[in-house]
């Protein structure tokens, strides 16, 4: 009998509820976990409001758009694209490059070529809306805060939050168990509203934005990629479940150790979920703000993570929360 008798959907944010409507009717009955988070991702690279995401996101301080991706069901079976230009469903291509080549990432141009070769279409990844928020940014934007505290300080630093522009960091990630028992991940973003050219994030690197291994369960995080990569937090929750801790106790020990290890400013958040090899699960914060659509036999829901660590600091909200 499988472990995971009911099959189950987690992803970031509640923009991501109409991917889970999308995923859900396949993952019900019978259909693969990793199909179902790829189609999380694909609604919302497709989907014009989700503006940290495939089309609709922001671009770099050049005002072109990059977006990075990733897949992953176990150690030996995951995929991952960064600094792809000409192709929207990078998730799709991410998974392409795990199932399709001995490599585990494609990056820039050698990305899109694989795309190319695979018949994949091109796509137009700036928006409108983007491309007038780029052009506002640009307008109004200090290159070098010397002042800052944390992590930023002293370096040229693409994505201050400026007067009303809104700026997102809301990773996409989807974490699936199919009827099988099978568990997948997978995430996609357009990375930091304004980056710097070349700057890649969390999101399609094993291990920090995405980490499946059914030994120890699986993590997907969003928020600032560069607090996430450097306590590798989607591997370090991972490998906190494998020891036995419970997923809030790995979600905690992610972000507190971001906290400690970092001078968090009050623009920084990071959201993570965590879930188990026997399908219990748990999310948490750096600050209040985050949301994880659950979808599962009883419906489809966005609701608060579990635990938040700083409630005296509002964080920003999701792209459409
Ligand atoms: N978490 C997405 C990024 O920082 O690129």
């Amino acid at each position: 009998m499988s472990k995971y008798p009911k099959p189950l959907m987690l992803a970031t944010w509640s923009f991501s509820a109409r991917g889970c409507q999308a995923a859900w009717p396949g993952l019900e009955s019978g259909g693969g976990s990793l199909d179902a988070v790829c189609t999380v991702a694909r609604e919302a690279e497709s989907n014009p409001q989700v503006d940290s995401v495939g089309f609709g996101g922001m671009p770099d301080a050049a005002g072109n758009m990059s977006l990075d991706a990733s897949v992953m069901l176990a150690p030996d079976r995951c995929g991952s694209v960064c600094a792809v230009t000409r192709h929207l469903h990078v998730a799709d291509l991410a998974r392409l490059v795990m199932e399709r080549t001995s490599h585990v990432m494609l990056a820039g141009e050698g990305a899109d070529s694989f795309a190319d070769a695979l018949g994949m279409p091109h796509a137009e990844l700036l928006s409108p809306d983007a491309r007038a928020a780029w052009k506002r940014w640009r307008s109004g934007e200090a290159q070098v805060r010397p002042n800052d505290p944390g992590i930023d300080s002293g370096k040229i630093f693409s994505s201050s939050p400026i007067g009303e522009l809104h700026f997102p960091h809301d990773t996409v990630c989807a974490l699936a168990v199919d009827t099988q028992g099978v568990m997948a991940g997978a995430c996609s973003t357009s990375g930091l509203p304004f980056k710097l050219v070349g700057r890649v994030g969390d999101s399609p690197i094993p291990g920090h934005g995405l980490y499946v291994d059914p030994e120890g369960g699986g993590a997907i995080a969003t928020g600032n990629g560069e607090l996430i990569m450097g306590v590798c937090g989607s591997f370090l929750a991972v490998e906190c479940m494998r020891r036995g801790a419970t997923p809030l106790e790995a979600v905690q020990e992610v972000i507190e150790r971001i906290h400690r290890r970092y001078k968090t400013l009050p623009h920084h958040q990071v959201g993570m979920i965590a879930l188990s090899p026997n399908g219990s699960w748990s999310a948490g914060a750096l600050r209040p703000g985050f949301a994880v659509t659950i979808a599962d036999t009883t419906g489809i829901r966005s609701v608060a993570p579990e635990w938040v660590l700083q409630h005296d600091v509002e964080g920003k909200q999701g792209g459409i929360v």
